[in-house]
């Protein structure tokens, strides 16, 4: 049996067509069930589908073999105990610093308003640049509209959503897509097969 952790959401949507091109498929009455483990078109093969956050705790644990997460939720979970194995190469942003003018940089403490906690700290550490971070949820644009931070560190697609609210896409802080990741204890005791669904998904990306 082999269990895959899907990202709800923009991943899932853009995730589906790959597995299926690689032969594994989900039904329509399955996906759009209140089930949180899905049945598949293989009797072997399980699929859950879960917050994007919770998917690499899900594989670090072993509670899914497999996974599929942006780099920009790996980046903050650090990682543990999961390889990251494939760039899938969708869900293309960029996590980037954005602020209401270029010099939003302080000679002080920096306040920085972000869910992206670890990424920004590790940047502005870098940089020398001593911060503050305030941990949001969502919405981060708000917050230097509302004084509430400096800058903040979000992803950045098209711009439209900082543009909309009076905020420029500054410093580019590292290029994200989403990642297969499986569990380190899988891919020893499940090798093959995980291989093989790697092989078969890369093969058609
Ligand atoms: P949650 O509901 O758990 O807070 P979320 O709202 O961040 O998650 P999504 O917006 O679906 O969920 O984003 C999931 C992933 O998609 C992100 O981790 C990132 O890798 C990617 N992503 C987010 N925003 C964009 C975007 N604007 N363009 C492309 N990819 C994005
Ligand atoms: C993401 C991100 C930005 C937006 C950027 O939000 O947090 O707000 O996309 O995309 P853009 O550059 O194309 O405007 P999302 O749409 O996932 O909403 P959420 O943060 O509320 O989940």
């Amino acid at each position: 049996m082999l269990t895959i952790a899907l990202s709800k959401g923009r991943i899932l949507e853009q995730t589906l067509p790959l597995l299926k091109k690689a032969g594994l498929e989900i039904a329509d009455e399955e996906l759009n069930s209140r089930k949180l483990i899905l049945d598949t078109n293989l009797e072997d093969i399980k699929v859950i589908i879960i917050r994007a956050t919770d998917v690499p705790v899900f594989v670090q644990h072993g509670a899914a073999d497999i996974g599929i997460a942006g780099k920009d939720v790996l980046l903050e979970h650090g990682a543990n105990g999961l390889f990251e194995m494939l760039d899938l190469g969708i869900a293309k942003c960029k996590l980037m610093v954005a602020a209401k003018s270029p010099d939003y940089q302080q000679t002080g403490v920096l306040k920085v308003a972000t869910k992206y906690v670890k990424s920004a700290k590790q940047y502005f550490e870098k940089k020398g640049q001593p911060c503050e971070i305030i941990k949001l949820y969502g919405a981060m644009e708000l917050a230097p509209v509302v004084g509430l931070s400096h800058c903040i560190v979000d992803l950045v697609d098209t711009g439209n959503t900082l543009k909309a609210n009076g905020l420029i896409p500054l410093d580019h802080i590292v290029d994200i897509s989403s990642r297969l990741v499986v569990n380190s204890a899988s891919f020893k005791t499940k090798n093959t097969v995980i291989k093989a669904w790697i092989k078969a998904i890369e093969k058609n990306l």
